[in-house]
């Protein structure tokens, strides 16, 4: 074990793990943050997307210890007035099916969206590509993607 001070969503956190345990899991068992979602936890569906620095990384695959001085931000940290334009965008075009792979959908979004504001359909594929869904809702993201880089939420 070790006491390690993490920064998620602008707040400092001290927790007492091993350093090589994964980042999704002191996400969601040690600071109860449970919008991030456990798919496979081998690194292949995207479900356990966040940003640390900035660059979406799969939770379930990344040592806390690599997350040290870093900014993370999870689904409860997304920067909007009320709800991220994505989120707004994903209520528009009524993206979710049965919603356990959203979470990972709209981090990953939002990292594109930061590096590429207007991302084409090429773009979008090349970002999302690793994000599975299994319940084919890709053609509704890829709308709710451009509706929000086009400024248009709700
Ligand atoms: S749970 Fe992390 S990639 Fe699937
Ligand atoms: S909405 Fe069901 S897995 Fe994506």
């Amino acid at each position: 074990m070790a006491d390690i001070t993490l920064r998620v969503n602008g707040s400092e956190h001290q927790v007492n793990v091993p350093p090589e345990t994964p980042l999704l899991w002191v996400l969601r068992d040690t600071l109860q943050m449970t919008g991030t979602k456990f798919g496979c936890g081998a690194g292949l569906c995207g479900a356990c997307t966040v940003h640390v620095g900035g660059e979406a990384v799969r939770s379930c695959s990344t040592p806390v210890s690599q997350s040290v001085g870093k900014d993370i931000v999870t689904i409860e940290g997304l920067p909007g007035n009320g709800l991220h334009p994505l989120q707004q965008a994903w209520i528009a075009e009524q993206v979710p099916q049965c919603g356990y792979c959203q979470t990972g959908q709209i981090m990953a979004a939002a990292a594109l969206l930061v590096k590429t504001p207007q991302p084409s359909d090429e773009q979008i594929t090349q970002a999302m590509t690793g994000n599975i869904c299994r319940c084919g809702t890709y053609d509704r993201i890829r709308k709710a993607i451009h509706r929000a880089a086009a400024g248009g939420g709700r």
